[in-house]
């Protein structure tokens, strides 16, 4: 059975969806949910699925990145995960821990990578004109959500979509993306997933 470590930062809907696919025959489960934020919403949630919680709280670290990811890379050491799925993590790690953990850890992006790296990706896609939307599960590497994609989901962008109703529209694919690419992962399938939805 692998074990599983999920970073969040905010509300964990998406580790929510990770935790709960990893039951029965699935090839792993969740050994930590770790947040470095110490008021975000998924530390709870994760809390009443028994799940173990650590926080590592960027703030007490000041500009020392290196600081906080040797801490976060400690923190990781101690549970032992073969994967590590970053789930709404909003910090931008160092080359050096990414390099600890290549080819062990997932990430989901809002977008249809390799377009709309970084941050307001819906509202890029609404300005840039586009007829579809989605999101993306990579491998992490150096280069910011640079990785190999392992699956896309899309949406279509409607008439009256806003940044809002699209981020939405998107999550809910997130939430069938991310699971199943993560159980392919787990079970060293090699391919790359798309799943696409009427709206
Ligand atoms: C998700 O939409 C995820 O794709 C995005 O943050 C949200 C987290 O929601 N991630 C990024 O933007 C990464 N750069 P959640 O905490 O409810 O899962």
């Amino acid at each position: 059975m692998k074990k599983v470590a999920i970073l969040i930062s905010g509300g964990g809907s998406n580790m929510v969806t990770l935790a709960e696919s990893m039951q029965g025959d699935h090839p792993a489960r969740p050994c930590l949910v770790l947040s470095n934020r110490p008021n975000a919403g998924g530390l709870a949630k994760a809390a009443a699925m028994g799940i173990p919680t650590e926080v590592v709280d960027h703030k007490t670290f000041g500009k020392d990145r290196a600081a906080f990811d040797a801490k976060i890379h400690d923190v990781l050491t101690q549970y032992q995960p073969d994967i590590v799925a970053l789930a709404g993590f909003m910090r931008i790690l160092t080359e050096d821990f990414m390099r600890k953990w290549e080819g062990k850890m997932l990430n989901i992006h809002p977008s249809l990578l390799p377009k709309y790296k970084g941050l307001h990706t819906h509202q890029r896609a609404l300005d840039a004109g586009d007829s579809e939307a989605g999101c993306s599960v990579h491998v992490v590497t150096p280069e910011l959500d640079g990785g190999p994609i392992l699956g896309q989901a899309r949406v279509p962008v409607l008439k009256d979509d806003t940044a809002e109703t699209l981020a939405s529209r998107v999550l809910i694919q997130e939430y069938r993306l991310y699971p199943e690419v993560l159980r392919r992962f787990a079970d060293e399938e090699t391919g790359v997933l798309e799943l696409t939805s009427e709206a």
